[in-house]
């Protein structure tokens, strides 16, 4: 990503700003076909699909949409071939580093989620650092899954819940829906109101198994690098349209 003057949009007139969603998160699928129709190798396309991020990101912030959670990389993305899993590891901490400034600039509050001690060292120092220093922003909330598994964070927040009941801090007939939400990664946050999904694959992947319960839908074929502003304002107009009705009539 190269620094870009900031260039500020406004929300289109036919968004209903009251009804837009608080939470949206994406699966980024597509980079490694999207590189090679091109005859590119597959890291180009992870490469593209940071600047995709970054502009959503931004029109996000700019339309009063206050969290987007993104999958940078799942537990299962370790079974990639090495050199492209230390492609994307250098990449998050590059993008990290140079991005951090303006980020916290536009009042991004940026967190990560998932096993993130198996992270390489520098990364988790760059983490560290962009979290500590935006903790207090008041603008977006910006969730970067890495090294994510939704069954893995399910399973840990199990593993939590149960060492407090063995301490006698908790009694099982405490466990609730509400106490379970707060022993997972995303204890702070509301859950996701619309996921969307590029490249057209229709699966959650293991992706926030618990959070996206009642979330909408919004899966298209177009590669995640091909993502832009004027398919994402489709997918809100798509998402305006549904009727919520959270298993009720
Ligand atoms: C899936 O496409 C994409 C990924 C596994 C990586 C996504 C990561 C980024 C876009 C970088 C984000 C950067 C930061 C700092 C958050 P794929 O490789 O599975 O594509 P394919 O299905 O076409 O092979």
């Amino acid at each position: 990503m190269t620094a870009e003057p900031l260039v500020t949009t406004t929300l289109p007139p036919d968004l209903d700003r009251d009804r837009l969603p608080r939470h949206v998160a994406v699966i980024m699928d597509g980079n490694g076909r999207w590189a090679q129709r091109r005859g590119l190798p597959r890291i180009m396309g992870h490469r593209q699909g940071v600047d995709t991020l970054k502009k959503l990101l931004r029109t996000c912030n700019d339309w009063g949409i206050g969290a987007l959670t993104a999958y940078a990389f799942s537990t299962e993305n370790w079974g990639r071939p090495h050199a492209e899993v230390d492609f994307l590891m250098t990449l998050f901490e590059r993008v990290l580093r140079q991005e951090l400034a303006e980020m916290n600039a536009e009042g991004v509050r940026i967190q990560f989620v998932g096993n993130l001690q198996s992270l390489p060292a520098s990364l988790q120092a760059e983490i560290a650092r962009a979290v500590q220093l935006t903790h207090e922003n008041p603008g977006i909330c910006f969730t970067i899954a890495t090294n994510y598994g939704g069954r893995q964070e399910i399973v840990q927040a199990c593993q939590a819940i149960a060492a407090e009941v063995q301490l006698g801090k908790l009694a099982p007939e405490d466990i609730d829906e509400h106490l379970f939400s707060r022993h997972l990664y995303t204890a702070d946050l509301a859950d996701p109101d619309l996921l969307i999904r590029t490249s057209g694959e229709m699966r959650i992947s293991n992706f926030l198994l618990w959070q996206l319960a009642y979330a909408e839908l919004y899966v298209t074929d177009t590669l995640w690098p091909d993502f832009h502003l004027d398919e994402f304002h489709q997918a809100l107009s798509d998402y305006q349209q549904r009727h919520r009705r959270f298993g009720k009539v």
